[in-house]
Order: structure tokens, then sequence, then C-alpha cells
């Protein structure tokens, strides 16, 4: 039994071995007191580890932003074993949590399809209706939201919690404006009771999840050899994102040295395993 655990162990040890000695300057970042490790980047470093999806923005020195097709989403906790993180949109501010109107600009779009990020299972769309002439609070799932900004004076604004918006929603309600977010389905729920979590405002603020994966079979191939992604850009080549495989010996175009180890134990046949 020894001789079987061990070979699953030695995977392992070897991975880790190898983490141990990469560029400092892929290791070490930090903002305020939040540490950041691969594959995040700290994106005023001069780290080439990392996907590309994932450079952080470091604010006042203390705040963390995940910028997503130039809009801000600040940054809670970044959880490195399940490869998730929760973010929330940067537009709401923490002064006006405890107002019932959280103002959202932007509806998050990530290219799902291209993208080193995806939302999750824990999360849940609403829909926020701002400025709007009709009052919605007959359809069922509609939550009136109060303490709007003085630019909707007179009018009314609403967090619809089921479904997405189809995009007719400003029209068939007189609204000024409408924006979809994602927010934790757990947190969803308060909405209905508009005045516990903080009300809207705080259930935006406590954001959502997004999952974060390699993507690629490039790099996912270099990660199983104990190496790190990096990506940059080759000016040489029109500007376009190479791959680097970041390994112990230094930075390889597609997976560090191979590993072997003898299967004596398992076969008796003598053969090697490599992966
Ligand atoms: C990070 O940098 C500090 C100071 O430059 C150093 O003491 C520390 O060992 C580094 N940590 C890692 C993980 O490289
Ligand atoms: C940023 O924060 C670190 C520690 O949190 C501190 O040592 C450093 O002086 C700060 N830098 C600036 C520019 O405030
Ligand atoms: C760093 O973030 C800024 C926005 O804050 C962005 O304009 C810039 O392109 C980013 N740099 C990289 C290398 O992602
Ligand atoms: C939320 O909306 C996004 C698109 O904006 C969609 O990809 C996602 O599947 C939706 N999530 C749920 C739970 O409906
Ligand atoms: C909207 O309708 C609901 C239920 O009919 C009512 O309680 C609420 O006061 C109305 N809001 C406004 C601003 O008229
Ligand atoms: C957000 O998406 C909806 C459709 O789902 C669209 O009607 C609306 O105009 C978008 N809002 C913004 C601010 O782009
Ligand atoms: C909302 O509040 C009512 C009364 O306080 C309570 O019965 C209900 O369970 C609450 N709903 C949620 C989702 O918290
Ligand atoms: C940049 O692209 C050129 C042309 O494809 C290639 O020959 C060169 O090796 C690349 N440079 C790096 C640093 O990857």
């Amino acid at each position: 039994m020894a001789p079987l655990l061990l070979l699953f162990l030695l995977p392992v040890l070897l991975l880790l071995a190898a983490a141990d000695a990469f560029p400092a300057s892929c290791l070490n970042a930090t903002c305020g007191g939040h540490a950041i490790h691969y594959p995040f980047w700290l994106n005023d470093s001069t780290s080439d580890c990392g996907y590309p999806g994932l450079g952080l923005v470091c604010e006042n020195n203390d705040t963390l932003i995940l910028p997503v097709k130039l809009h801000r989403y600040r940054v809670g906790h970044i959880d490195y074993q399940k490869h998730t993180l929760v973010v929330s949109d940067a537009d709401v501010v923490e002064s006006e949590i405890d107002y019932g109107c959280p103002r959202l600009h932007v509806n998050l779009t990530i290219d799902y399809a291209s993208s080193w990020l995806q939302l999750t299972q824990s999360d849940s769309n609403v829909t926020f209706l701002y400025g709007c002439n009709k009052n919605l609070s007959s359809s069922s799932s509609a939550v009136e939201l109060r303490g709007c900004p003085e630019s909707f004076a007179g009018k009314m604004s609403f967090v619809l919690l089921d479904g997405v918006a189809t995009g007719t929603e400003a029209y068939e309600y007189e609204c000024e404006a409408v924006v979809v977010a994602p927010v934790l389905e757990e947190h969803k729920k308060e909405l209905e009771n508009a005045s516990s979590f903080g009300g809207p405002g705080g259930v935006v603020w406590a954001g959502f999840q997004l999952e974060y994966s390699a993507h690629s079979p490039q790099c996912d191939r270099c990660e199983r050899s104990g190496g790190w992604c990096g990506y940059r850009h080759n000016q040489t080549n029109g500007g376009d994102m190479m791959f680097t495989c970041f390994c112990n010996s230094g930075p390889t175009s597609h997976r560090c040295g191979t590993y072997c180890y003898s299967s004596h134990a398992l076969l008796s046949s003598g053969s090697l395993l490599c992966f």
C-alpha cells in the first residue's frame, strides 16, 4: 500500500518542488494587505507570468481592481484552491451601500468563449431599472428602489429578481437605464426583504463569483508539467500574445522537462511512466 501511495504523492511533490524556483517577480506582489499569487499578477509589475485576463490593478495602495473590458471590478476574496474569486462592481462605493439604490452603469460583459473567467453556479442575475415612468410593483418580482439619485426625481426605480433583461424593459416601462448584474444567489433572496443585508446596495456590494481556468490546452500542459503560464506581447509578430511556460530551469515555449518515475511497484514490469 505504501509504495502505491508514494506513486500518487510523487507528482505532487515534484510540482511543489518545481513551484519553488520561479522568477521573484512572479511570486511576489502585494497590494496593501492583499498578497497576489499566480495566476493573478499585478498590472504594474514586470511579471510575465499569469493569465492575461487576471492582471490586477492596485488602487490607492490598498484596493485591488480587476479590469474587465475597461470597467472596474473590486476584488474581494480569491480562493486559490477552488480557483474562484468574488468581485463587485466598483461603481458602487461603500458609502452608498446604506442607500437602497445602487447605481450601476454597465452590464458585465465577458466573452465567455475566449475568457479565463466564467460566472459560476453560485451566481444569479438581477436587473436594475432606473428612472421609470411606470410602476412595476404589480409585476411580482420587482422591488422598488428607495433613495435613488436626484437625477431620477419624480421617477421610479426597481430591481427585477428573476431573469435577464430582454432589452425591451426600458421601452416597456419607460425607464432611462437598464443594467443586468450578477449577484450571489444566496444574497439575492435577501432582496425580497429590501431592509435586510443593507438592501440592494449591500447585495451588489457583496458581489458575485467568478471562476478562473487555464483555458487552453497549452497552459494546461505547462501547469501539469509544473510550470507557470505567461503571455507576452511579441512586437515582431504584430503584438500577438506569445505563450511562455516558466519552469524551474527557465522559460520554455511548451512545457517543463518531462518527469518520469519507475513503476516497478505497480506493474513489476519495470516500465517508466512519464507525465
Ligand atoms: C517577497 O519580497 C520580500 C522582500 O523583497 C522577500 O523578503 C520575500 O522573501 C519575498 N517573498 C517571496 C515569496 O518571494
Ligand atoms: C503601500 O502599502 C505598504 C504596506 O501596506 C507600505 O509599506 C507602503 O509604504 C505604501 N506605499 C504608499 C505609496 O503609500
Ligand atoms: C493595466 O490597467 C490599465 C487600467 O487600469 C490598463 O489600461 C492597462 O492596459 C493594463 N495593463 C495591462 C498590461 O494589462
Ligand atoms: C446571467 O447573465 C449572463 C449574461 O449576462 C449569462 O451568461 C448567465 O448564464 C446568466 N446567469 C443566470 C444564472 O441566468
Ligand atoms: C407602486 O405600486 C406599489 C404597489 O401597487 C405601491 O405600494 C407603491 O407605493 C407604488 N410606488 C409609487 C412610487 O407609486
Ligand atoms: C444591459 O443589457 C440590456 C439587455 O440585456 C440592455 O437592454 C441594456 O441597455 C444594457 N445596459 C447597458 C448600460 O448597456
Ligand atoms: C422576509 O421577511 C419576512 C418577514 O420578516 C420573513 O418571513 C421571510 O422569511 C423573509 N424572506 C427572506 C427571503 O429572507
Ligand atoms: C516573436 O515572433 C517571431 C515571429 O513569429 C518569432 O520568430 C519570435 O521567436 C517571437 N519572439 C518571442 C520572444 O517569442
